[in-house]
């Protein structure tokens, strides 16, 4: 199941495990066998899960969209070496967690989770810390957590089944050396969670080096992959009966085929004409290289969803230039001009940072005016939190937690009255959505529309609908975060 973690306050709009958000993978339930997709070497399929079954671990991931499709990746990785997922801690053998440092407050999670489970080691159990707080922390975990014994940051997921030997042997394992590597994480063993929409890595890394951002020192520098391995790893998803493709990537704007055969825009109009694939999305792009063909290429392929994700941070540009976010207000509204300039009508949805140091109740305003002046269907709204090796770190004038605190409540306030209002103007439109599951309590069906958002909807008495099938709805309510309406 697929969780918000606390830390994140989407002031309004999609409360969505598909978006570039941060969450957190737990099974409060036991797991649905993992549905294994083996894109390019079938032959693998039945060494894959031919393992022994007393080699059992268990995975929880924290943070974004890209964590989650990593671990969809190690846990692939980890079934094919014979291990076998488990749902509790308690059952597993090894225990492993998939990090995020973007901000404090989750990086401060994984240590306590380690804390809480340290007990668990009389029992021979195995740690594992991944993923960006292993970059970043390093070996320095062992003497936080010497219960821990492997360590490996993303950008050496290649390296795992070499290291599971090496702890299996009783040894600690790092792998962490390789942030300036020119390869991507492409594996042949994907355990996807989702049935319906498949997750594709096309950009890894990231070169802007925003101020207050830890991921250019986490996940290293920018690689893609070539378009056909992307192509084909759609084409794979499609014949396994997927029909939402997301493609990833901490700045897909900045994608760069490597045989120069697609641009980024390019690459979306091959991908929304894959047969059998009905939606396409992408995140997160990046002002800054947000190219007017991108609003070009979704008005002319039918399959390219109805938003953008396009973070802006601030409102203010003297705030944007301390951020070092390459872009100003003006240039920002310009391609927010694109997008309203759409024959079709897209939902704009952003990430906004308040109290970055210096920051100003003059810069704050221009933030909520932005806001106003944009109409974004949501926002994803953050407090600075200052960051290990970040520029921003130098900076003097923090701004007290209080005022930031203060600030956030005042955005979300006003991003909540926008989103109210963006929401009412789907009122009596039919709209087709994708059902997501059944709110057995309300009696309700959970659809998502091609704008993201939330449609929960009523069907005829006793009617069951299958999870990844496509109904139109017609909306007779609107909320702040979701819509509701009646089946067509
Ligand atoms: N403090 C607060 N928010 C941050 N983000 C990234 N780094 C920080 C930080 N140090 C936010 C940005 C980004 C989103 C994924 O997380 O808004 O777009
Ligand atoms: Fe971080 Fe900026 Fe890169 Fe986004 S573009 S991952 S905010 S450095």
């Amino acid at each position: 199941m697929l969780r918000r973690s606390s830390e994140h306050q989407p002031s309004s709009g999609p409360t969505l495990s598909q978006r570039r958000c941060w969450i957190v993978l737990t099974h409060a339930n036991p797991p649905q066998p993992p549905r294994i997709s083996f894109p390019l070497y079938p032959c693998f399929i039945l060494m894959g899960m031919s393992g022994t079954a007393d080699k059992t671990f268990y995975l929880e991931t924290f943070g974004c969209q890209m964590n989650v499709h990593d671990s969809e990746k190690v846990i692939g990785t980890l079934l094919q070496q014979g291990y076998r997922q488990v749902p509790t801690v308690e059952e597993a053998g090894l225990i492993l967690y998939n990090t995020c440092s973007i901000r404090d407050k989750a990086e401060q999670k994984v240590f306590h989770r380690l804390a809480d489970y340290k007990k668990l080691q009389a029992q021979g159990k195995k740690f594992g810390v991944l993923g960006c707080v292993a970059q970043q922390e390093g070996e320095k975990i062992f003497e936080r957590a010497p219960h821990v014994s492997m360590v490996c940051g993303s950008a050496s997921y290649r390296n795992l089944p070499e290291m599971l030997v090496q702890i299996e042997a009783g040894k600690r394992s790092t792998g962490l050396d390789d942030r300036a590597t020119d390869h991507c994480f492409e594996t042949e063993y994907t355990a996807r969670t989702n049935p319906h929409r498949g997750y594709i890595t096309i950009i890894e890394g990231c070169d802007k080096f925003c101020a207050y951002c830890v991921v250019p020192f986490t996940r290293g520098k920018e690689r893609s992959r070539t378009s056909s391995s992307v192509l084909a790893e759609a084409r794979q998803l499609a014949d396994l009966g997927y029909t939402e493709i997301q493609l990833l990537g901490q700045n897909v704007n900045s994608y760069r085929d490597p045989n120069g055969k697609k641009t980024f825009a390019e690459l979306l109009a091959a991908m929304g004409e894959v047969a059998g694939i009905r939606r396409v999305r992408f995140t997160t792009s990046h002002p800054r290289d947000f190219g007017r063909d991108i609003v070009h290429v979704i008005d002319s392929v039918p399959t390219l969803c109805d938003h953008v994700h396009l973070p802006v941070q601030s409102g203010s540009t003297r705030v944007l230039d301390a951020m070092q976010r390459l872009y100003t207000r003006y240039e920002y509204l310009e391609r927010i001009a694109w997008i309203h300039a759409a024959q079709r009508d897209l939902s704009i949805t952003t990430d906004l940072i308040v109290g970055f140091p210096g920051e100003t109740e003059r810069d704050f305003e221009q933030t909520l005016s932005l806001l106003d002046e944009v109409g974004y269907d949501s926002a994803f709204t953050f407090k600075y939190s200052p960051r290990p090796n970040t520029p921003a770190l130098r900076l003097d004038d923090a701004i007290p937690d209080s005022e930031k605190a203060r600030r956030l409540a005042v955005l979300n306030e006003k991003q909540k009255q926008i989103s109210t209002r963006r929401n009412k103007r789907h009122l009596g439109q039919t709209i087709t959505v994708m059902v997501e599951g059944k709110n057995a309590a309300r009696g309700q069906w959970i659809g998502r529309t091609s704008q993201i958002k939330v449609l929960n909807f009523a069907v005829p008495e006793g009617m069951e609908l299958k999870t990844g099938s496509y109904v139109d709805v017609r909306v007779t309510a609107s909320f702040p975060n979701s819509l509701a309406g009646e089946m067509v």
